[in-house]
């Protein structure tokens, strides 16, 4: 299902493991901003039949959020300040102006971040297995719903115009390849 042109560099799941405190903080951002960037794209004119899927789309991440804010809360964490993504900014920066061009950069974007979180929960979930059942099991009930996110964001585009964003997808995917091989020394998901 997920095509991406690069794998996720080996020092990342080291880091992430060795800072889960600081990634859960980093999580639950992601996922709050994932749910006002589901009701951003309802900006669009070309997505204004799919409002309702997704406003269903931000009720589900706002969900996560919460699911998040209760680990935290569990584990003795504070909620603390969010550090931007180098990778999610360099994406972003990408998309190009104009109501259509605009909108299928994002919808394409949005699906990368959504595409990237459930490679790397499926990761964690595997690898947090022997040292912390709670979180891997955690990580391993977010992968579904974030999969389907990556493939309702990718669909949505093809629907407004299949043949650009098979070229933006081209495109896009050679920038995730450039920007995931960028050194991030903080204890970030993206
Ligand atoms: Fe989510
Ligand atoms: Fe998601």
């Amino acid at each position: 299902m997920l095509l991406f042109r690069e794998k996720v560099p080996a020092d990342w799941l080291p880091k992430v493991q060795a800072n889960l405190p600081a990634v859960l903080v980093d999580h639950a951002h992601l996922e709050r901003k994932a749910a006002t960037t589901a009701l951003n794209l309802e900006k669009y004119r070309d997505l204004y039949d799919r409002v309702g899927e997704l406003n269903a789309i931000a009720i589900e991440e706002l969900q996560h959020f919460q699911l998040l804010l209760g680990l935290l809360k569990k584990r003795g964490i504070p909620f603390g300040q969010p550090y931007p993504s180098p990778w999610i900014t360099g994406l972003m920066r990408s998309i190009r102006n104009g109501q259509r061009h605009q909108a299928i950069d994002h919808l394409i974007c949005c699906a990368f971040i959504e595409g990237r979180s459930c490679e790397k929960f499926q990761f964690l979930a595997e690898a947090l297995k022997p040292t912390d059942a709670e979180l891997a099991q955690f990580y391993g009930s977010l992968v579904e719903s974030e999969g389907n996110h990556y493939a309702t964001y990718l669909l949505m585009a093809r629907a407004v115009d299949e043949a650009e964003t098979t070229r933006r997808m081209d495109f896009y995917l050679d920038l995730d390849a450039k920007l995931i091989r960028e050194p991030n020394p903080l204890p970030m998901l993206h």
